[in-house]
């Protein structure tokens, strides 16, 4: 499990191994966008402000995995104990 922290709310939530960050991000916002969920689509495409996101996804290119400014968090997890995020 990690933490994926709200930056505009400073909302701090726990993701546990069986649920994805869209999926527990969906408790505290409701109205996020989504499609596919599976990572192709680039719908739930979100910045990442501080922490190390491991990329699951098919759309980002290694330059972008690096630089891993955004990230989709339907499929991504965190390789940081958390991740922050500009939601
Ligand atoms: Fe399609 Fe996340 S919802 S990439």
């Amino acid at each position: 499990a990690f933490e994926v922290e709200l930056a505009r709310t400073g909302e701090v939530l726990e993701v546990p191994g069986d649920r994805s960050i869209l999926d527990v991000v969906r408790d505290a916002r409701p109205d996020i966008l989504s499609s596919c969920e599976e990572g192709f689509c680039g719908t739930c495409e979100t910045k990442v402000l501080a922490g190390d996101p491991e990329h699951r996804d098919t759309i980002l290119t290694e330059a972008d995995r690096e630089r891993g400014a955004t990230m989709m968090i339907c499929v991504g997890r965190s390789r940081s104990p958390r991740l922050v995020l500009d939601l």
